[in-house]
């Protein structure tokens, strides 16, 4: 079964195929209408079930819009709709949707929820975001990130903010593709360390540096994220906007990048909190890049799981 639970554990030299195929299959339909087929049609004939336990638009929408142009079918379905959100155990819906679907995503809040749903699958599952990771963000990052400024190896990537999610996977990810990966942000609001250890066990260079200015020093990408993540509380809004007000991403933290740098946020954003209007409608920033490239990335992810 070739599930896609996180980026740590899908072999680095599959990533970088996904990474291809994903360019060229968005070469491939360049201009087409959104809603024109592929050429190729891999998911001919299947059906894929979208669980989500927490609000989306882009996972949501280009899921559904990849699989569709594949020749494929989809169902969202909402958790909470779901026996899932009334005490049917995970182990159980899982094997029941194994024996209706051909591939399940799911967006849910603890990674146990995937780790379980995985386990007792007999159809391949795909991370679509959990409390701790966001692989599949992560992948369209690298591909954006590639297609604009080629192989990403090497290269210096500082994260300014929270420690959550989506630094996770690019932690992941500095192990898997060989970048340097830096964290710049108030020391309670770490990512867990094992993230960390885990990359430079790989051979990535990663550290932390609480002053934001001296962290973006020769960054070639710069990336954020919001401030209150979906699985934090809302009382906690006001302590991390204290927390977080020093590491916005703004035109003056910008300019001490190097002159070509990449900005990149997953989205949602809060517009002039995380990261200024500025920098994010300005010349550094590939945010809308980022966002479409999750269609073709996932389109990419779905075939390698499903090995069409
Ligand atoms: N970046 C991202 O996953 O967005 P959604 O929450 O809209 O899916
Ligand atoms: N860190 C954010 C990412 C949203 C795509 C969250 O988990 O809410």
């Amino acid at each position: 079964m070739t599930h896609f639970l996180d980026i740590n554990k899908t072999d680095a030299s599959a990533l970088c195929d996904i990474i291809d195929s994903a360019i060229s299959m968005k070469q491939a339909r360049a201009g087409a209408p959104k809603g024109t087929a592929d050429a190729d049609q891999p998911l001919d004939g299947r059906m894929v079930a979208l669980i989500f336990e927490k609000p989306s638009t882009r996972t949501r929408v280009s899921f559904d819009v990849g699989v569709r142009q594949m020749g494929g079918q989809t169902m969202v379905l909402s958790g909470a709709d779901m026996q899932l959100g009334h005490g049917e155990t995970i182990a159980d819906t899982a094997r029941v949707m194994s024996r209706y679907v051909d591939l399940i995503m799911i967006r849910t809040f603890e990674e146990a929820t995937l780790l379980e749903m995985a386990e007792h699958a007999t159809v391949p599952v795909i991370n679509g975001l959990t409390n701790r990771t966001h692989p599949c963000q992560i992948m369209a990052d690298v591909m954006t990130f590639e297609e604009h400024r080629g192989p990403i190896k090497g290269k210096k990537v500082v994260w300014s903010g929270d420690g959550n999610n989506v630094f996770a996977s690019f932690a992941h990810a500095a192990g898997q593709f060989g970048f340097d990966l830096t964290f710049t942000g108030p020391e309670p609001l770490d990512p867990e360390y094992g993230f960390l250890e885990e990359a430079r066990a790989k051979g990535a260079n990663v550290v932390i540096e609480r002053n934001p200015h001296v962290a973006v020093e020769g960054a070639d990408l710069v990336v954020t994220d919001t401030w209150v993540s979906m699985h934090d509380p809302q009382s906690a809004r006001e302590r991390r906007h204290n927390q977080l007000r020093g590491y916005q991403v703004n035109a003056e933290l910008m300019a001490k990048a190097n002159p070509d740098a990449l900005f990149m946020h997953c989205l949602p954003a809060h517009r002039d909190d995380e990261a200024t209007s500025e920098v994010m409608d300005g010349p550094h920033s590939v945010i809308f890049d980022e966002a479409e490239n999750r269609l073709h990335v996932q389109k990419a992810i779905m075939r390698h799981c499903l090995g069409v």
